[in-house]
């Protein structure tokens, strides 16, 4: 993404193509700038400040917008993307979506003649049929005045009555979306401004369009309602586990008026959501369109002080996403790499489990939709005689359970055996909090081997960071598929996606079954990772080398 025509590199100057009308006026010659004033009435230039296609740079009009240049690449990426086949077809059904291009010649002052190219913007089809919009771009491209200002026109236009506004909070629906900046009271110009009352939440319009606010903390509120019109701004932002939940809702109610649309305004992080609607873009019939931008194009509009600290994160990962809205792998930017899990061959002999773990994340609260209780199954061995001890998954579940068939389960379960040598389990491990407090008294009545994990202090991420040294050195094991040589077993997947993605995952059940299961077989020396010995520099070379043994005389 980072060298396509998108996205801006801090070194470049935004090319003609990129800037709004605006800031290629400001170019212009001071006399040549009097001369078109002067052909304006003072009330005509007074519009301008609130004239959205005067001020927007093209990345920033809706996708049916006039096409320029600056915007075709979307369409372009799109087929470069497909097979040479596919590309034919795609090619005739959207045709070229860069219009007409034509030589104007002119003659300056000095009698010197200038050619120049110009470009017959154009909409094709694909674009003018867009219904949900992702404006995907660096922080303060102006996204959010991007969607105010879209949620202005199509109340302007009467192209929609009932808009609905997700942000992640309600705290940011009010601070950002309404009274921040780019928000809808700063952009909307005195003679079409809503009225915004904040204890209904609710901004109603001149012409009798109202647009209702929500926070992605709050699916529910959006449960019933319908509307002709969303924006969602910050989507990456919002709770990854509702995330998903919080989309779905807002489209069931996306269904009033014959062409209901949404916009998506937001830094991209790479959650299932964010990869998805990117996936699904490339399938035409989604009538998705996305769009990429760096903060570097609105440079012109944001000032020094953030400039500098937004830059400071120039070459990170966090800049590639922040400044360019770079989509990196969900797994990328996960605390535990896929590579750094082992994996035990499915040729060779399954090893000999000396003690079996199962590790709880219990949930069965009345929110049990939300969260599934999960297991993890360790079966401690040694890879060989002379390696220390490693770890081997032997199962991995999440369910929904509410609490007798929680309980139910976790009896049964105990009673697995794992592995050709039937190993039994040894110990059942569960935090003793919350859901987990019951289960444990249950289950320790019942006679079962329980071992209570207090998470203490530190957080889910920190607990993750406190045993990662020992997934990296290599002490975490999971069979090879027998089917797909090569991959890990099949049911390992889910696993494996959720921790390697984490702090990105919608999910953490795993997450929390791994960090304590591997935080108590730290604690028990089961694992410990021994740091090689420094050697002295003063210590005599020749007795470390020599495979000297002390042999004690009176025991011969
Ligand atoms: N085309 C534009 N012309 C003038 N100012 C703009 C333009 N686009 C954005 N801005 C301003 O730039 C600042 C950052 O925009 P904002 O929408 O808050 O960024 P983001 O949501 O991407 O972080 C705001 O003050 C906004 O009004
Ligand atoms: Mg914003």
């Amino acid at each position: 993404m980072a060298n396509g025509p998108d996205v801006l590199n801090s070194k470049d100057t935004l090319s003609n193509e990129f800037m709004s009308p605006k800031e290629k006026f400001k170019l212009l010659l001071p006399r040549k700038r009097l001369e078109l004033l002067k052909k304006m009435s003072d009330e005509e230039a007074a519009r301008l400040d609130y004239d959205w296609e005067w001020n927007a740079r093209p990345k920033q009009l809706s996708p049916d917008y006039m096409q320029s240049k600056a915007t075709s690449f979307c369409m372009c990426k799109y087929l470069d993307a497909q097979s040479k086949t596919q590309q034919k077809l795609k090619l005739e059904q959207f045709p070229s979506c860069t219009g007409q291009t034509y030589n104007e010649v002119t003659v300056d002052e000095d009698g010197k003649v200038h050619a120049i190219q110009h470009t017959e913007p154009k909409v094709c089809e694909f674009r003018q049929n867009w219904q949900t919009w992702v404006l995907l771009a660096g922080r303060g491209f102006g996204k959010t005045r991007v969607g105010a200002e879209l949620v202005r026109h199509v109340v302007d236009t009467g192209q929609a009555k009932r808009i609905s506004i997700i942000a992640p909070t309600s705290a940011d629906a009010r601070d950002v979306a309404v009274e921040g900046e780019s928000g809808l009271l700063a952009i909307s110009p005195a003679w079409n401004r809503p009225i915004y009352e904040p204890t209904k939440r609710k901004l109603t319009w001149p012409n009798g369009a109202i647009a209702s606010l929500f926070s992605a903390e709050e699916p529910e509120r959006l449960r019933g309602p319908q509307f002709d019109f969303n924006w969602s701004d910050e989507l990456a932002g919002w709770d990854p586990n509702a995330q998903q939940m919080v989309w779905d809702m807002m489209n069931f109610g996306l269904r009033l008026g014959k062409n209901p649309r949404s916009v998506v305004t937001t830094t991209p992080k790479p959650t299932i959501l964010i990869q998805n609607l990117v996936k699904q873009s490339k399938d035409p019939l989604n009538h998705i369109i996305i769009t990429t931008g760096s903060t570097y194009e609105n440079r012109s509009n944001l000032a020094a002080p953030f400039m500098r600290q937004i830059t400071q994160y120039e070459g990170t990962n966090l800049g590639r996403q922040e400044i360019y809205a770079e989509l990196i792998d969900i797994e990328e930017s996960g605390i535990l790499k896929r590579t750094w899990f082992k994996m035990w061959p499915a040729k060779k002999a399954f090893p000999d489990i000396e003690f079996v773990l199962q590790s709880y994340d219990t949930a069965f609260t009345a929110n049990t939709e939300n969260d599934p209780t999960g297991c993890l199954v360790f079966g401690v061995f040694r890879p060989s005689p002379d390696e220390p001890h490693a770890v081997i998954l032997l199962d991995a579940w999440t369910e929904h359970l509410k609490y007798p068939e929680l309980r139910k389960k976790t009896q049964e379960d105990y009673r697995n055996t794992y592995g050709p040598g039937d190993a039994s389990v040894d110990m059942l491990l569960i935090e003793d909090k919350g859901s987990g407090i019951p289960l444990i008294q249950d289950l320790q009545r019942a006679g079962l081997p329980i071992r209570k994990y207090n998470p203490g202090r530190p957080d889910k991420t920190m607990r993750l960071h406190a045993v990662s040294h020992l997934v990296h050195n290599g002490r975490v094991y999971i069979p090879e598929s027998k089917k797909v040589p090569g991959e890990f077993v099949t049911w390992a997947e889910d696993f494996l996606r959720e921790v390697c993605s984490y702090p990105n995952s919608p999910h953490d059940e795993y997450v929390d079954c791994l960090s304590q299961g591997l935080a108590m077989f730290r604690d028990q020396e089961w694992l410990s990772i021994d740091t090689p010995k420094e050697k002295d520099p003063f210590e005599d070379d020749d007795v470390w080398e020599t495979d000297y043994q002390y042999v004690n005389p009176y025991a011969v």
